[in-house]
């Protein structure tokens, strides 16, 4: 008799993403005359640039010639788009990073869930409260963390490290010591950041008590202030302490096309052992490479073009996220983030449970966002908006707030 992995049996209902989804589906087919305007999972809504586009059917077309054609990607992802991002998103900012130490893939969701095979077991994780639900979900379901306490919200056997308005959102070195530290920044999901020198404070400290961090930079090209990082490499030392994972989801609208890429760093080692060398073993094993028409499509990100139209498409969102952030000030809300990110994270109204709060915005204004409790306990009475709507979108559902109704 075959017998099925336990852990999974651990885990609280369905991911947040699907639970928002299926409630949201339920109210509009109950109420098909009402306007929704979704502002909840952070999914771009502008399309793919010119620049992309145009290197995406020449690609296809690529494809379509015996002498073109292109079947199995190398392991490690096509040269050109791992040369073109050493180039742009590292050499330029000083960091010391080869072509051989990146990882492309589909995603940084699946790299993010996937990078726990190479830990071990027992492995002790540490994230910050609240969280991207994948970091510790992937680890529940692998068997890295204790039971799920429904009334804490809590899973044992993970550090949790609270980040509110009390720390301005800044997370404190945890008292017990971690294997593996999760750290995104900016943030998923309250927007905010740290700068260089708080990030070196996570380096140092990884680097005395021989722990690992992985940082995910999913949202680095949203920096519009000074002295926040685009790298955990421009912090000294981090390439023997640190994994990072990046996307083209939110710098370039790759969401539905899925690319991202992992960086390994030859240096980061336990004991004699080279995390790049298990990797890459595992990488090699287990995936097949993103498909070269969206490898040279996401090579056309860093061409001037791509640059600039992709520049233009952040400006955009960071517009939505400015108008945002003042409709909830002139509205009376306690607001964080979406300065340099496009996640807007404010405090629910006199204590309003979170899952309370999305009602409200649902029956009441037809706004759907995302409960900050889904992120973790910390994240009760929080919320969290997106700047990835239409600008007339974010408009109305700013004038909706201020009006109280929809
Ligand atoms: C979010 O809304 O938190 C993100 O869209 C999730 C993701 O990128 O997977």
């Amino acid at each position: 008799m075959f017998r099925i992995n336990e852990n999974y049996l651990k885990l609280p209902g369905s991911y947040l993403f699907s639970t928002i989804g299926k409630k949201v589906g339920e109210y509009s087919s109950a109420n098909p005359d009402k306007e929704i305007i979704r502002m909840g999972i952070g999914d771009v809504t502008l399309p793919l640039c010119p620049a992309v586009i145009e290197r995406l059917h020449s690609a296809v077309d690529e494809m379509s010639r015996q002498e073109t054609f292109m079947g199995y990607a190398p392991d490690l992802g096509y040269e050109f788009l791992r040369n073109a991002i050493v180039e742009n998103d590292y050499k330029a900012r000083g960091c010391d990073i080869s072509a051989d130490e990146i990882f492309v893939s589909d995603g940084a969701k699946s790299d993010s869930g996937n990078i726990v095979d190479i830990f071990a077991e027992d492995t002790k994780i540490a994230v910050t409260d609240p969280v991207y639900p994948v970091y510790v979900d992937s680890n529940a379901m692998s068997g890295r963390t204790g039971a799920y306490d429904e009334a804490a919200e809590k899973w044992s056997g993970v550090i949790y490290m609270p980040c509110t308005s009390e720390n301005g959102f800044v997370p404190e070195l945890p008292r017990e010591t971690p294997d593996v530290i999760y750290l995104c920044f900016p943030n998923n999901p309250t927007g905010t950041t740290l700068t260089t020198e708080q990030l070196q404070v996570w380096v140092d400290y990884a680097l005395k008590v021989g722990a690992v961090i992985i940082y995910d930079g999913a949202y680095e090209a949203y920096i519009t202030s000074e002295n926040v990082p685009h790298s955990i490499y421009q912090c000294q030392g981090a390439e023997a302490c640190a994994i990072e994972i990046r996307s083209f989801s939110k710098n370039a609208g790759f969401t539905g096309t899925r690319l991202g890429f992992t960086v390994v760093p030859k240096a980061l080692k336990c004991g004699g052992v080279s995390l790049h060398a298990l990797w890459a073993r595992r990488h090699g094993t287990k995936f097949n490479g993103a498909p070269y028409i969206i490898q040279a499509a996401g090579a056309a990100v860093y061409s001037p073009e791509g640059r600039k139209q992709t520049g233009e498409q952040i400006a955009y969102y960071m517009n939505n996220a400015k108008v945002i952030r003042e409709g909830l000030i002139g509205a009376g809300y306690d607001v964080y983030g979406g300065v340099d990110a496009p996640y807007i994270w404010m405090k629910t109204p006199e204590g309003m449970k979170s899952w309370d709060f999305f009602d409200y915005l649902l029956e009441e204004l037809n706004i759907v966002g995302t409960p900050g409790s889904g992120f973790g306990p910390s994240g009760e009475g929080y919320f969290r908006l997106t700047a990835f709507g239409s600008a007339e979108n974010t408009v109305k559902a700013m004038e909706r707030i201020k009006a109280g109704k929809a």
